[in-house]
């Protein structure tokens, strides 16, 4: 088994190669407070890195669990985003993810998604997750690219260590590459088995930005497919373990989530696979999206996917 290493961002920076995905599948206020748990259970079994987010509802919980780990803060790297409806207050959103987390800087501020709308309970915004994926009232203005000057602000405070982007694409990036001064840290989007993202990757390593993989491990459906089943059986693994090292061998930063201590444990127990069994994992590729769906509207967050760049 290969020890967790790091990777060099644009920054000059490291990122763990491996962070914990700190998204609750509950959004319960039980769901929510047993997130601590399983952070603090994942912080004892090595993890360092967690992927959070201001419409996760888990910043709080994560501070909580840092703090009680006993763990110097400088050994994290923290990773929290700024909300799809949150792009004109953005100095307000960061101050307040900062005072959710407990923490005076972040490692890693992403934009959440290149969408950028208002729900009808504005800042608050929805208040579950069918609202979250319910109506979203598109804005023109601010576009992403004015959202990311002020990410870049936040980043010249020394607040935010590295910025970044998720969910964007070719298309997106590239339309925010006509206005950044900074090259976006981290690009992160659904990646696993299924949803290889092989041209995005090469675009993403071209222009220096590490990309990170969220729903890495694919969940059920990629979990039980039997090429990774079978090569789980070859390196005495599960077929999880496979993904996830699938993933590291392409140089790619998966943020599995589990409230399962020996879970989250074996998730950093990783095998290296051998480059023909990294090819035959790349080559279940079949373009499927598990989380990110465009809904029977034909829209995901109010864009098609021609808008996406999908
Ligand atoms: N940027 C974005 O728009 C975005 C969107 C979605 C997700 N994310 C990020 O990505 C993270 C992970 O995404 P995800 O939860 O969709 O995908 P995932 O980590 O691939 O899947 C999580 C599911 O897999 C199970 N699991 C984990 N390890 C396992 C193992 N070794 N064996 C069997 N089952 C295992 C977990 O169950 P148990 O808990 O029962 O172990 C849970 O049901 C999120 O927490 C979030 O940080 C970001």
């Amino acid at each position: 088994m290969a020890a967790i290493t790091s990777i060099k961002l644009n920054t000059g920076r490291s990122i763990p190669a491996i962070g914990l995905g700190a998204a609750a599948s509950e959004f319960t206020p039980e769901g929510l407070a047993d997130t601590e748990r399983w952070f603090l259970s994942a912080i004892k079994a090595g993890y360092r890195h967690f992927d959070t987010a201001y419409v996760y509802k888990t910043e709080g919980y994560l501070g909580a669990a840092i703090r009680a780990s006993g763990v110097p803060r400088e050994e994290f790297f923290v990773t929290t985003k700024l909300p799809w409806f949150h792009s004109q207050d953005v100095a307000r959103s960061f101050d307040d993810s900062l005072r959710n987390l407990g923490l005076d800087y972040v490692d890693l501020y992403l934009i959440h998604t290149p969408q950028i709308g208002e729900y009808a309970g504005g800042y608050d915004g929805p208040t579950s997750l069918a609202e979250m994926f319910g109506e979203l009232k598109i804005l023109e203005t601010p576009t992403f690219n004015d959202t990311w000057a002020e990410l870049e602000r936040i980043h010249e405070s020394g607040r935010a260590r590295a910025i970044g982007v998720s969910n964007f694409s070719f298309k997106t990036l590239e339309q925010l590459s006509t206005t950044a001064k900074i090259v976006p840290a981290v690009n992160q989007v659904e990646l696993h088995p299924y949803l290889a993202q092989t041209d995005l990757l090469e675009y993403c390593r071209k222009k220096g930005i590490v990309v990170a993989a969220y729903t890495p491990s694919g969940r059920d459906k990629v979990r039980s497919d039997p090429t990774l089943v079978a090569l789980g059986a070859k390196y005495n693994v599960t077929s999880t373990q496979i993904s996830l090292a699938w993933h590291v061998a392409r140089g790619v930063v998966p943020l599995p989530s589990s409230t399962k201590e020996e879970r989250q444990k074996q998730n950093i127990t990783l095998p290296t696979l051998s480059p023909e069994d990294v090819e035959s994992v790349t080559a279940l590729d079949r373009y499927e999206r598990i989380f990110s769906k465009i809904g029977p509207d034909g829209k995901l967050f109010g864009w098609t996917a021609e808008q996406l760049g999908w």
